[in-house]
């Protein structure tokens, strides 16, 4: 299995610690339990801040960091070993493992946190943590910080600073390294393959779910515990729906269908969109559609690269989007102007992509200073442009409604310009039309 070695989250930590202000701590819990329904639990998945500087797998875990403490800068708080629990639930690292495999320099069980951490708090004047996201664990923080202001008439000096930890943190994840590109490419492989299967078994009469359940079986043979995201399997006039997630309807001749899947690999991400006809054919106005979605994401691959800005990606789609719905005649006027006016959100209502990382939607500024980011060598992110004519839409002629095309693929920012990750799914016309009539033959 391709993963992130474990001497990268010691890399990480210290990139952090070095980043924050003398005389600091840094305290973050992990992902909470989410009950799904009475003693059931939706599957877990680690907080991606916590993941990304421990690597470590459980709930119930706080790690901190204290640059520059002489006994060791990094502390995890974590649960006991417990036969009989491990009996029920799974192994659990304790506080062995916790120093054996995962690197921290001191370990204490979690249910000694309250008397533990006020004392390592006390006399930093500085605390980083994720103020905001976790209501229930600031709750936490500020009762050891009472704790220590309890005790300051015995001396105890309370931190007077307390700073989001997002801004350092999310930017150095933005950046992702060889080994964090390395398992992209393994998701983006195993997703590639998972599109490639539902393209082979798309059949007129199977239902959306059909698909997905291909989809969930190239996921999990590849080695992934779950889709990054739930699948979006929209057939017919389902996929103008941008986040359609109901995936239950019947695959009818003539229609397409637009899948939007990526699988998750070591907590990292992939998200690839393909549209396809049902019935293996393209009719005319699917097929005109289709490749100026294209068209306008060949000419955004063309945008990214070091020294461009964020959104030139963005207006290279719009621009090729917009020019395209006017020579087809579902948009009227001159182009600069229906830009300008925004006209083309009517058929291309979202953006051209977003980062990609540990979370799909990944952390990261899009503006530095009000300016749009300008790209760098290991930022990753999608090129997905869309266009949604709408079923209800009275302005266009009648042959044109109800068709939704997007093509998403994920890229790293490299030297020259950027790397595909997802390259492995067919996506022109002819390809997509000869892999799937292979497949009928096969079948037959
Ligand atoms: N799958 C969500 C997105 O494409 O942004
Ligand atoms: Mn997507
Ligand atoms: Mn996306």
């Amino acid at each position: 299995m391709i993963h992130i070695p474990k001497p990268e989250y010691s890399r990480r930590r210290k990139a952090l610690m070095a980043q924050m202000e003398p005389n600091s701590i840094a305290i973050l819990p992990a992902a909470a339990v989410a009950i799904r329904n009475r003693d059931v639990e939706h599957v877990y998945r680690q907080d991606s801040d916590f993941q990304y500087l421990s690597g470590f797998p459980e709930p119930q875990a706080v790690l901190v960091l204290m640059p520059g403490r002489a006994h060791g800068e990094y502390i995890l708080f974590c649960r006991e070993r417990n036969a009989e629990r491990e009996l029920w639930d799974g192994l659990r690292a304790g506080q062995e493992g916790a120093i054996r495999d995962f690197g921290a320099d001191d370990a204490f069980p979690i249910t000694d946190i309250d008397d533990i951490l006020p004392g390592l708090i006390e006399g930093r004047d500085r605390v980083y943590s994720a103020m905001g996201s976790n209501p229930e664990f600031d709750r936490h923080l500020m009762d050891w910080i009472n704790v220590i202001r309890s005790k300051a008439h015995l001396g105890a000096q309370p931190p007077n600073e307390f700073v989001a930890l997002d801004h350092l943190l999310h930017d150095m994840r933005l950046y992702k390294s060889a080994a964090e590109v390395k398992v992209m490419r393994e998701a983006a492989r195993i997703s590639a393959q998972a599109h490639i299967r539902a393209m082979q078994a798309s059949r007129v009469g199977l239902h959306e779910f059909s698909l997905e359940a291909e989809l969930d079986y190239e996921f999990r043979k590849g080695g992934a515990k779950m889709p990054a995201y739930g699948s979006i399997v929209a057939a017919g006039r389902n996929s103008c729906i941008l986040h359609y997630q109901q995936n239950d309807a019947v695959l009818k001749d003539g229609d397409l269908v637009l899948i939007d899947a990526g699988c998750e690999i070591d907590c990292y991400a992939s998200d690839i969109t393909r549209t396809w006809p049902v019935n293996g054919k393209y009719s005319p106005e699917q097929k005109a559609i289709y490749e100026l979605v294209l068209a306008s994401q060949e000419a955004a691959f063309a945008e990214i690269a070091p020294n461009k800005h964020w959104n030139q990606a963005h207006e290279a789609t719009v621009r090729v989007i917009t020019t395209g719905l006017v020579k087809l005649g579902l948009l009227q006027g001159d182009v600069d102007e229906l830009i300008a006016s925004e006209a083309y959100k009517a058929f291309y209502m979202h953006r051209a992509g977003h980062w990609l990382g540990m979370d799909v939607h990944d952390v990261g500024e899009y503006k530095v200073g009000g300016e749009w980011r300008v790209l760098e060598v290991g930022m990753a992110l999608t090129v997905e442009p869309g266009i949604y004519i709408s079923p209800d839409n009275q302005n266009v002629a009648k042959k044109w409604r109800g068709i939704g095309v997007r093509i998403e693929d994920d890229v790293v920012v490299t030297k020259t310009g950027c790397e595909i990750l997802t390259k492995g799914v067919p996506k022109t016309v002819a390809d997509i039309e000869a892999l799937m009539a292979q497949a009928r033959t096969q079948a037959a």
